[in-house]
């Protein structure tokens, strides 16, 4: 059987995480023919834009007919609810030619529906079965980490800006990560738009943390003029400076071969 490899984008808001998970959807479809599936976990949805690609239903959208419907009454068995939601979640699945999407969206109304969110977890990790890698774009609250809505993360990538905002979000989220014993095989830092003379600082800072900075994406006037233009970040130069870092970390990722995959969760965190 082949591995399957869930990869989280976490870190602050505005950090670069939307532009990461972009980078790296577009590094693995030009380079590999993995099946891939990403996911917009972030209730402001940018990563649609980054991507190029259309959205008509979320996730969320669907969970919260959902729960107007179980405050109506209309579901009486549990297996009901389950199918129902299951079908529908497949329904919002936007398929692309070299990815599937998956935009969760936000559930409106009030309180925690613990229940339609627990029906979530569960079919994104059976919907995850189906695919090599699911990649998987956060919101920058920590609430999916305490919530556990991500429970078989493999990978947890933390991403920092040369903030210290950046630099504590980070350690919570790992610190979180662990006391709510979510199995992560790895977590590693991104640092984004750090100036050269930040890195090996950073760097070792990271490490006496136990966090290791597996690649430096530089600030990108191309990526940002794109990005003001509208455009998707498929559009971007191959060239450019944002796209040839990040395949050197896809690489080193392991997402562009098996074999460095297979080592990588063979290694313990
Ligand atoms: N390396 C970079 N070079 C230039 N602009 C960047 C870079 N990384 C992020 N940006 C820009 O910064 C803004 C925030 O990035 P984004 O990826 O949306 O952050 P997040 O998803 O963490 O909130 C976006 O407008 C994005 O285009
Ligand atoms: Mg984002």
């Amino acid at each position: 059987m082949r591995e399957r490899l869930v990869i989280s984008v976490s870190g602050k808001g505005g950090v670069g995480k939307t532009t990461i998970s972009a980078l790296l959807t577009r590094i693995v479809t030009e380079k590999t023919k993995r099946d891939l599936l990403v996911v917009d976990a972030d209730p402001v949805m940018n990563l649609p834009r980054a991507l190029g690609i259309e959205v008509q239903k979320s996730v969320g959208s669907i969970a919260t007919r959902l729960r107007q419907d179980i405050d109506n009454g209309t579901y009486s068995g549990e297996v009901a609810k389950q199918d129902v939601l299951e079908g529908e979640i497949f329904e919002a699945l936007v398929e692309n030619p070299k990815f599937d999407f998956l935009a969760m969206g936000r559930t409106e109304g009030e309180g925690c529906y613990c229940y339609v969110n627990r029906l979530l977890t569960q079919i994104l990790d059976t919907l995850s079965q189906n695919y090599e890698i699911t990649l998987m774009d956060m919101s920058a609250g920590l609430e999916h980490l305490s919530r556990r809505t991500n429970r078989n993360v493999d990978v947890l990538i933390i991403v920092v800006d040369p903030s210290r905002a950046a630099y504590e979000a980070a350690l919570r989220i790992r610190d979180l990560a662990k006391e709510v014993h979510i199995e992560f095989k790895k977590i590693v830092v991104i640092g984004n738009r750090i100036p050269p003379d930040m890195e090996n600082d950073l760097r070792m800072k990271l490490e006496a943390e136990g966090l290791e900075l597996v690649g430096m994406i530089p600030s990108d006037e191309e990526l940002s003029r794109a990005n003001y233009r509208g455009e998707s970040l498929f559009e971007l130069d191959g060239k450019s400076l944002a796209v040839k870092a990040s395949d050197s970390i896809a690489e080193k990722l392991g997402l562009l071969s098996e074999a460095t995959l297979l080592r990588l969760l063979g290694q313990e965190n």
